[in-house]
């Protein structure tokens, strides 16, 4: 069966039609004043040269926020970075799917495609624009969000040093609970990203561990049981010598970031894997997500930290980053409007390196988007199906529901959900833990 067609603002009243009309220029509106308000630290540091860089980018920002406002063609990058000609080739590509003829604009082309478009124009509004092209325009919020976090830190932080005490002696069941446990946290982590609070304050405050009890029912797809099964099986192996490998492809820094270095503390804790490579965006990316500077800004503030629990798993995520059981991969892949099916063609070594993996989690809702090709899918369709060709190793996604798309619901769950909230799909509420193995 061929895919659907992809999701994009053409459909008006859909998430996609909010996120790119009103959305999208609500981002570079709070982009444009951040810049503006770190004009007096650009001249501190770059003298004139730093007030002309600002004058230039913000210029730049508010041509690119008039462009989508009314829904000009989408241009063709202008800088030197690695992936301009993937871009490009893209747009070429996407030029060919218009059937009038006509250019790729902002509102009729697909909804992944444009959205991720905004982030790579204002990288490289960045990047045109020396001495200031390293300053990450998220990284204010994405720092305040952390901070904004700190009860929920503290608290999981303890838990976890609390639980680790005697994490040796837990039986088969208790190891099972503990998984499920923090595999739910780090669902649920993923409320808090950014980009769909338009970089509001979206921050966790009350311990998640207290709610999820109450939040179990939100799961619509729950297979946690399959990754058990797979984890549980390498538990046996990861006593002798061979190496257990757990991949997370990471979402959102802040909160979400926490839950997640919590979760991969506790696969090593109970050693359901040897090894975690966690993959980051290599540019700033819709508001929220890990850089590398961010992954290692985290662990520095948790060390740095007063309260003794957030230091202790400071120094021990540390100390798994030295030590090689904690590695990060940073790939433009991630950065690109590609689908996932389109990984093992336009980036086979990536493909290959997932590959190695005993277990993909893919963090987030955009992760869910590119697996499934952000696509008007019917949601009975299986996820297996949704991925098409994206079979790199066993994989699940973890992921709360904030965009137009998803699959593998039991039949009648969509329509009755969709009776009694319109925007179960947007809000957050709802979430998945939803698993697909190669066969
Ligand atoms: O505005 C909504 C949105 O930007 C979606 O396009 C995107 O899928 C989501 O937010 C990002 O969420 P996450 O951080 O979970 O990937
Ligand atoms: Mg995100």
């Amino acid at each position: 069966m061929d895919p659907p067609c992809p999701l994009s603002a053409r459909f008006e009243g859909s998430f996609a039609y909010v996120t790119v009309k009103d959305r999208l220029p609500q981002i570079l509106t709070k982009v444009i004043d951040t810049v503006h308000r770190n004009k007096h630290k650009f001249l501190e540091e770059y003298g004139e040269d730093g007030i002309e860089a600002e004058k230039r980018v913000i210029a730049f920002f508010s041509k690119l926020r008039n462009e989508i406002q009314t829904d000009k063609p989408i241009l063709p990058l202008a800088d030197d970075q690695p992936d301009v000609q993937i871009w490009n080739d893209y747009l070429h590509y996407q030029k060919s799917l218009m059937d009038d003829g006509g250019e790729p604009s902002w509102f009729k082309s697909p909804w992944l495609y444009v959205e991720c478009y905004l982030y790579r124009r204002i990288h490289e509004g960045i990047v045109l624009s020396p001495p200031i092209s390293e300053f990450d325009v998220f990284r204010e919020v994405k720092n305040d969000s952390f901070f904004q976090s700190q009860g929920a830190v503290i608290a999981l932080c303890t838990y976890l040093q609390e639980r680790k005490k005697n994490i040796a002696n837990l039986s088969e069941n208790e190891c099972r609970e503990e998984f499920s446990k923090l595999l739910q946290v780090s669902l649920w982590g993923n409320k808090c990203d950014l980009s769909i609070s338009g970089g509001q304050d979206n921050s966790q405050k009350s311990s998640i561990l207290n709610s999820l009890e109450a939040f179990k029912p939100n799961i619509l797809v729950d297979n946690t049981e399959s990754l058990w099964e797979i984890l549980s099986r390498n538990k046996g192996q990861s006593n002798g010598e061979a190496s257990t490998r757990v991949d997370v492809v990471l979402d959102n820094a802040g909160f979400e970031l926490v839950t997640d270095f919590v979760l991969a503390d506790v696969l090593l804790s109970l050693k359901l894997a040897t090894e975690i490579h966690f993959h980051v965006k290599s540019i700033p990316w819709y508001v929220s997500d890990t850089t590398k500077h961010d992954f290692d800004w985290t662990i520095k503030q948790l060390l740095g930290a007063n309260n003794r629990w957030m230091s202790k798993c400071g120094a021990q995520w540390k100390e798994n980053v030295q030590k090689g059981r904690w590695v990060y991969h940073e790939h433009l892949f991630w950065t690109l409007p590609h689908e996932f099916f389109r990984m093992a063609q336009t980036a086979p070594d990536l493909y290959s390196e997932l590959q190695k993996s005993s277990l993909v989690l893919f963090k987030g809702d955009l992760n869910y988007r590119k697996l499934t090709a952000d696509r008007k899918w019917d949601h009975t369709v299986p996820f297996s199906e949704a991925l098409t060709t994206f079979h790199p190793a066993p994989l699940c996604s973890v992921r709360t529901l904030k965009a137009d798309v998803q699959v593998g619901l039991t039949p009648g769950l969509g329509a009755k959900l969709a009776e009694s909230e319109p925007d179960w799909m947007v809000s957050g509420k709802y979430g998945v833990i939803q698993f697909s193995a190669p066969v």
